[in-house]
This record gives structure tokens, C-alpha cells and sequence, in this order.
């Protein structure tokens, strides 16, 4: 299988049991929002191609979906996994690329948190293409990019962070900054970790990783190319789409 030649971060990783406390913190409204367009369409059954750590799933899940993930990191899926046994919840996790995983025909399919920016755009293409094949005539498709549009300077400065959270007595300090190249539409992250346990040295490590980004335009062009057509394009707190001030661009397509 060809990896991504855009790199992913760490967190993904080695740095796997961070995922939920540094990336998976304010989803709730994201969640909701996905639910109330999934409610809308009367979805019943969800493929969540990019479902790392179960974000989505499980939420779905709760709510009443028939919920499959997969996801190309082993060890995001593993936690995935531990949750669905410790929680006792109903789901189907299983190892796949998005590019080409084959599961089944389903009501709706997600790529949810710029997950389909760590595909080249060729590779986007052959996931949207893989995607159609994963959904019933009519399904859905849902995902949410960052905007090029809208990736002004301030938009890209605002990016930056710098959390500090503690797991199993690790505290890990995260310091991110980003650079856009407006030409191709890649938005590098520069990662600086911090992890000290108790009085121990400290241990950092450094990651940088790549998203391709798009403007809104060219998701629909692609889309159709693939099959689809946009239903929607919404800011991720659903407010209406502006093109260039929605930072990220919440898209529902529907395969023709
Ligand atoms: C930002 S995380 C989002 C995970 C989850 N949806 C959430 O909101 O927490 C992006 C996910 O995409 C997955 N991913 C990246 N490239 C992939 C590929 N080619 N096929 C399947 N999953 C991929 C990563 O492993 C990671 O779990």
C-alpha cells in the first residue's frame, strides 16, 4: 500500500495515547452538527473511512446509527477498539485505507477533522472515488476541509497552539505553528513536543506534517468528477458558507 507523501503527525503514531487529549477535545458541536445533517437525510447506516480514535463513531453510534469505522493507523484504531469493549458499544472497527477499503454499501460515509488533507489531490480523488463505491445510490458523503480561501495570514497565525495536558502522569506540551504555500494549497504544521514524567529528564520531539487544502470550488469540481453532487456547504459551527471567511468548509454531497 502507498503511503501518503504528505507525512502525519505524530500523534497518529508514536504518540498515539496523546490523540485524545491533544486533538479530540472540542468535538461535541462537531459531532452534533454531523448527527443533525446525518438526521436530516434519514441516514441509518454511517462508514467512517477516517476514524482514528472513534470521535465520530461512537457518537453516532449512541445516537442510533449502524456504525462502521476503519482507519489507516493501527494504533489509533487499538484505542478505537479498547473503547468500544470497555463501553460495551456496538460498532465494526476495521484496518483500511480510505483510498481503497471496500466494506459495503451504506446510507452515508464520513472523513471528519481535515482528514482527507493528508491525501495528495490525486489520492483525494481516488478516495472520493473509493467512497462512491462504499455508498448506496443517493448516499452521502460528509467532510470538512480547511478553506484556502479563507487561510489569510491572521487565519494561518490563528492556528497556532500551545496545550499542555497530562495522561497516565505524563504531562505533554504541544507547540504548533504553520506555514501555507497559497500556490499548491499545502498548509505545513511544525510540532514541538514536550512530554516530562515526574522529575525525570525531559523528552521532546519534533514532527512537521502536510495538509492539502481546497477552496470550496474546487471540492464541488472534484466532487462531480467523482460522481457527486454538493447538497451543502456549511461553516463546521453550521453557519452559512462565506468564501473567504468559513475557515473550514463542512461539505454534504450525494453520489448520483
Ligand atoms: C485528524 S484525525 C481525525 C480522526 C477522527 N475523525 C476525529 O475527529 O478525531 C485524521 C485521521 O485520518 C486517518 N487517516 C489518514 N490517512 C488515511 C488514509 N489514507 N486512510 C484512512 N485513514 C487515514 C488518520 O489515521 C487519523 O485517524
Amino acid at each position: 500500500m502507498s503511503k501518503s507523501t504528505l507525512g502525519l503527525p505524530l500523534e497518529y503514531s508514536t504518540l498515539h495515547k496523546f490523540y485524545d487529549a491533544l486533538c479530540a477535545g472540542d468535538i461535541d458541536s462537531k459531532n452534533n452538527l454531523i448527527e443533525t445533517i446525518l438526521k436530516k437525510y434519514h441516514v441509518q447506516t454511517v462508514l467512517d473511512l477516517t476514524c482514528g480514535t472513534g470521535s465520530q463513531v461512537f457518537w453516532l453510534a449512541k445516537c442510533g446509527y449502524k456504525v462502521t469505522g476503519s482507519d489507516i493507523s493501527p494504533a489509533l484504531l487499538a484505542q478505537a477498539r479498547e473503547k468500544a469493549l470497555q463501553e460495551k458499544i456496538d460498532v465494526t472497527l476495521i484496518d483500511g485505507d480510505m483510498r481503497t477499503v471496500k466494506v459495503g454499501r451504506f446510507d452515508a460515509a464520513i472523513t471528519i477533522f481535515n482528514a482527507v488533507g493528508h491525501l495528495t489531490k490525486t489520492d483525494f480523488e481516488k478516495a472520493m472515488q473509493n467512497i462512491h463505491s462504499n455508498l448506496k445510490k443517493g448516499g452521502l458523503y460528509v467532510f470538512d476541509i480547511l478553506n484556502l480561501s479563507a487561510m489569510t495570514d491572521e487565519a494561518v497565525e490563528n492556528l497556532a497552539m500551545d496545550v499542555s495536558k497530562t495522561v497516565d502522569g505524563i504531562t505533554i506540551r504541544n507547540v504548533q505553528y504553520s506555514t501555507i504555500d497559497r500556490e499548491t494549497g499545502r498548509l505545513t504544521s511544525y510540532d514541538s513536543f514536550t512530554l516530562q514524567e515526574g522529575s525525570s529528564e525531559p523528552q521532546i520531539l519534533t514532527g512537521e506534517f502536510t495538509l492539502q487544502i481546497y477552496t470550496a470550488q474546487e471540492l464541488t469540481e472534484m466532487l462531480a468528477r467523482s460522481g457527486f453532487k454538493v447538497l451543502e456547504q456549511c461553516g463546521l459551527d453550521g453557519a452559512k458558507f462565506s468564501d473567504h471567511t468559513t475557515t473550514n468548509i463542512l461539505t454534504v454531497a450525494q453520489k448520483l
